[in-house]
């Protein structure tokens, strides 16, 4: 069987003897600060499976952190990718235009769900790049020098984006930061004080979020808000819609800058090819979006949208950079949309998350460390604590982990307290996998409680 449709099996203990060979080498020449966590060498991957070193197969729930949502080695991306690398690799776009950055952002630019009439969108190599740069074009555009940021938000590693991101163990020891980066209280409704549901808790959040104008900077200091549709690192935690439409009519009154980082939710995770469409639906759509990971199905590629009006007026030479629209890149980019197009992947996104989350919903009737079920679409992750207190249990989260692992399925923490199991598995998985993947999973949640 083909190792695309094929189920996971895993020989005997990990890693095996060919993957421990490169582990030791990777332990000798990378540097330990760059984390790992699995004990597994990659060999081949298709669709949503991964073969490794020693033949052992993995179903993949992580997929790269949000990069594999298309599937590995989808045949018309190597194709496209394959006969691009026949023509040319780069070419600098401040010098010799790349057709293919054209022919994708054309397609692109009307896709994204920004505000305005005339979408621009600008290419470039990393989530964090993506989001330096929105936040420059908002600089640009309204002339200020602050932003504000939220509690649980991961927006990258370089100077900037490590200051915007909440946890701390990724800046340690990384100061000076920029200045005039301000945080506000993610509307994190499972931790809300009081147990505050509903409006309550939305309004709640918002004169949290007005606090910031009183104590830190003066709103029309603040040229943008960042927010994560459905917060990654910081735990799979979606922001209400309800507080999305506030904070946008927040920054219509104040003439603050709405950016979207859609680094994680982008390219139908969601359930729909941006998670901002359902805002625009609903008469709230965001000012830029930013987008990176699975937009070229694996290969360095990320970029940023917004109104023609706001990119003209960013003064030239302040936005861009080398790498900007690879050529390889776009030309796995193009394939992505219409894969997505044809197959339906947001569709796929919707059924895969349904029953997810009634399974979930299911189990947590009879397990009490199961907290809380959540996401938007097919970004979902499972909170496991330890007591009616809430209190999180990430001890419980590493034991689920590594008996998945070695039973062949590919899981990962994720928030604040890293007591949250993500899922981010390709979306063309199998159902025959998919449920394989539930069962796997239950047994270790059975096998550790
Ligand atoms: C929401 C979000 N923004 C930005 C980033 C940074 O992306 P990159 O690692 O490509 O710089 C990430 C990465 O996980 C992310 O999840």
């Amino acid at each position: 069987m083909s190792l695309r449709n094929s189920l996971p099996k895993v020989n005997g203990t990990l890693p095996g003897p060919k993957g421990a060979t490169v582990l030791e080498r990777r332990a000798k020449y990378l540097p330990a600060a760059i984390k790992s966590a699995y004990p597994v060498v990659i060999e081949r991957a298709e669709g949503a499976m991964i073969e490794d070193a020693d033949g052992n197969r993995f179903l993949d729930w992580i997929g790269g952190v949000g990069v594999m949502n298309i599937g590995y080695s989808i045949p018309e991306l190597v194709e496209a990718v394959q006969a691009q690398s026949e023509k040319y690799f780069h070419s600098m776009m401040n010098i010799t235009t790349n057709p293919l950055y054209i022919d994708y952002i054309e397609k692109l630019a009307p896709r994204l769900p920004v505000k305005g009439e005339h979408t621009q969108v600008m290419l470039a190599n990393s989530g964090a790049e993506a989001d330096e740069n929105a936040i420059k074009v908002a600089k640009a555009a309204t002339g200020r020098p602050n932003i504000i940021v939220f509690t649980g938000a991961f927006h990258g590693r370089t100077s900037l984006t490590m200051t915007m991101t909440a946890k701390k163990a990724y800046s340690h020891g990384m100061g000076p930061f920029p200045d005039g980066v301000y945080r506000a209280e993610y509307p994190y409704l499972y931790r809300a004080p009081g147990n505050l549901e509903g409006d309550a808790a939305v309004e709640y959040y918002i004169e949290k979020l007005k606090q910031v104008f009183d104590n830190a900077s003066p709103a029309e200091h603040v040229a943008a808000i960042v927010f994560e549709p459905v917060q990654g690192e910081g735990g799979f935690v979606p922001a209400p819609f309800a507080w999305v439409k506030a904070v946008r009519e927040i920054c219509d009154e104040k003439g603050i800058m709405l950016i979207a980082d859609e680094v994680q939710t982008g390219f139908a995770r969601s359930g729909r090819l941006f998670a901002s469409e359902y805002y625009k639906e609903n008469g709230y759509p965001v000012d830029i979006i930013t987008f990176a990971k699975s937009v070229a199905g694996g290969i360095p590629l990320s970029g940023l949208g917004a109104d023609k009006a706001l990119f003209d007026k960013v003064p030239g030479g302040t936005i861009g950079g080398t790498y900007n629209g690879n050529a390889l890149a776009c030309a796995s980019a193009l394939k992505v949309l219409e894969v997505m197009d044809r197959d339906d992947y947001p569709g796929r996104a919707l059924a895969l998350s349904d029953r997810y989350i009634s399974q979930f919903n299911e189990w947590k009737k009879d397990i009490p460390e199961i907290g809380d079920v959540r996401g938007l679409g097919a970004m979902m992750g499972v909170e496991f604590v330890k007591d009616d207190k809430k209190t999180p249990n990430p001890e419980l989260v590493g034991k689920i982990v590594s008996t998945a692992l070695a039973n062949g399925l590919l899981l990962e923490s994720a928030g604040t307290y890293g007591n949250v199991i993500r899922f981010l598995c390709p979306l063309c998985v199998t159902d025959e996998q998919f449920e394989k993947g539930l069962e796997i999973y239950y047994n270790a949640i059975k096998a550790n409680i």
